[in-house]
């Protein structure tokens, strides 16, 4: 019997023994930059002329790796090879499949810092965001292994006399599995896991940005025992690829993390049904956010910067969780505003390979230029309190930038801009906060201070997203703790390590037998 699940638990920096080791991941990695990694495709690994090459976000001049790029042959290829190992994957019993992530879990976990080490410098992030990023790839993990073996007994159904009667899940197929590079290993990790523990076999495409990270994790799991052709690496362009696999008539179901353009775009080409196809293919989307912290009048007036601050900057607000909004009751609208001011100016933005950092860079130039536009933006539609500058001269940095007194309706309060800044705006009573709070086309996260137990219960209800947090900041779901997904615009409401995830792989058979 495994022991009962529990997230991995963040390490401690000011203990000198963890900083040591975390230096010394960041040795073991800068010891193998410029390793080049081969498509994984069935038993084959294939090194191809084409190359994506990975750099360091925080030094643009230094090349974190490269990894061979996948034309639509090999794309066929892959999906031939993934359909062949579904023959047999399909046929595992659930337990053997989740021993394999267990290994996994296992393997990562000893080597930790190297994973962390290689997060700071392929996506630039600070120490604690990198090890965070690696405990969720663990946590996903031991946490889907241990859904598979429940599921494995499927959904008790009644049967009368004379017959019996079950309900059991099945897996699809094949699944095209698209991550992101915001959270390039724990996303990665887990939307592939979730896919192949639950017996699809997968074609993984991961974000150009980050592509080693997932060709790291790749090699994990070959070491772990997974078959091969199970866990297919097939890095390309979205435009190649990316198309030429969503509209295949085998590929039977799509989990994608990423922009909302591009979700939108795979959920309209998803549903388009091809010659060959003999299905409905399903989509897992998780897209945007646009995501409010509110805080009431009788809030911890602290607790309320400090969650606006850590919400927003986080990572340099490149998560879909960010708190790129914030909505202050007018009675204690400047002194919140003050505090987070004050406590922003106090952030370190730099190399995030020094342990003090707070905020490295953004992830690439087409980021930066983005977030620079909507500084400018900014600049017209509020108050620009700090930050507001950015350097792409080495790496791409930009300030953490507050904007005050932007307006409900403005596009600093309703677009979402991935990158360090926020819009506060003004409201006049609960009733205007809520409304704000609602007021975009996402629905991911959102986050409550107040003190008054009618208004947390009233938000509780009224506060449509699919992760609302009640005095604490907006980001930093635990897998199994807080399954995370959101509404509308936000994507298909699958619930990232949640008790329902797996079966959004699955489908359900009955069978019933007559005595
Ligand atoms: N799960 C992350 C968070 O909650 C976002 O992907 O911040």
């Amino acid at each position: 019997m495994t022991r009962e699940y529990r997230h991995e638990p963040f390490m401690d920096f000011s203990v000198p023994a963890n900083k040591e080791a975390y230096e010394e991941g960041l040795k073991v990695i800068n010891s193998k930059l410029g390793q080049e990694f081969p498509l994984v495709i069935g038993s084959e690994k294939i090194t191809t002329d084409e190359k994506i090459v990975s750099i360091n976000p925080a030094n643009k001049e230094e090349v974190i790796g490269s990894v061979s790029k996948a034309t639509q042959d090999h794309a066929e290829q892959a999906m031939q090879a993934a359909l062949t190992a579904f023959e047999s994957w399909k046929k595992w019993d659930p337990e053997h499949r989740a021993n394999i992530l267990f290994r996994a879990a296992a393997i990562i976990r000893r080597r930790k810092y190297e994973f962390s080490a290689m997060l700071t410098k392929e996506a630039g992030k600070p120490w604690k965001e990198a090890d965070a990023d690696t405990a969720e790839a663990i946590d996903f993990l031991e946490y889907y292994a241990r859904q598979a073996i429940k599921l494995k007994a499927g959904q008790p159904v009644v049967s009368r006399d004379g017959e019996i009667n079950k309900f059991n899940y099945i897996p699809l197929g094949v699944g095209i599995v698209i991550s992101p590079f915001n959270f390039p290993f724990a996303i990665m990790a887990g939307t592939a896991a979730a896919a192949f523990v639950s017996g699809n076999t997968v074609l993984l495409k991961p974000a150009n940005s980050t592509p080693i990270i997932a060709a790291m994790f790749v090699q994990v799991m070959e070491e772990a025992g997974l078959p091969a052709g199970v866990l297919n690496y097939v890095p390309g362009s979205g435009a190649e690829i990316g198309d030429y696999l969503v509209d295949h008539p085998k590929t039977r179901f799509v989990s994608f993390t990423g922009s909302r353009e591009v979700g939108c775009r795979i959920y309209e080409r998803a549903a388009k049904v091809h010659p060959g196809q003999i299905w409905l293919k399903r989509v897992i989307a998780e897209m945007g956010g646009k995501d409010t912290v509110v805080v009431d009048r009788d809030a911890d007036l602290e607790l309320a910067a400090s969650s606006i601050v850590y919400s927003a900057f986080g990572f340099s607000g490149q998560k879909c969780s960010a708190g790129s909004r914030a909505v202050i009751h007018q009675d204690v609208y400047d002194e919140v505003l003050e505090k987070a001011v004050a406590l922003t100016k106090t952030l370190t933005v730099g190399n995030p390979e020094e342990v003090g950092t707070y905020m490295g860079p953004v992830i690439d130039q087409a980021s930066f230029n983005k977030i620079m536009k909507y500084i400018e933006i900014g600049k017209e539609e509020g108050r620009l309190m700090t930050g507001g500058e950015g350097d792409d001269s080495k790496g791409y940095f930009i300030q953490p930038t507050i904007f005050a007194d932007v307006d409900e309706k403005a596009r600093l309060m309703q677009e979402e801009i991935f990158g360090p800044v926020v819009a506060i705006c003004k409201a006049r009573d609960f009733d205007h906060m809520l409304e704000i709070a609602n007021n975009t086309e996402y629905g991911l996260t959102g986050a409550l201070l107040s003190n008054n137990r009618e208004h947390i219960e009233r938000a509780r209800e009224e506060f449509h997203v699919g992760n609302f947090y009640i005095n604490r900041g907006c980001t930093g779901a635990i897998v199994g703790y807080q399954p995370f997904g959101g509404f509308n615009m936000s994507g298909t409401d699958s619930k990232a390590g949640g008790p329902d995830y797996l079966t959004l792989h699955m489908q359900a058979k009955t069978t019933s037998e007559t005595l």
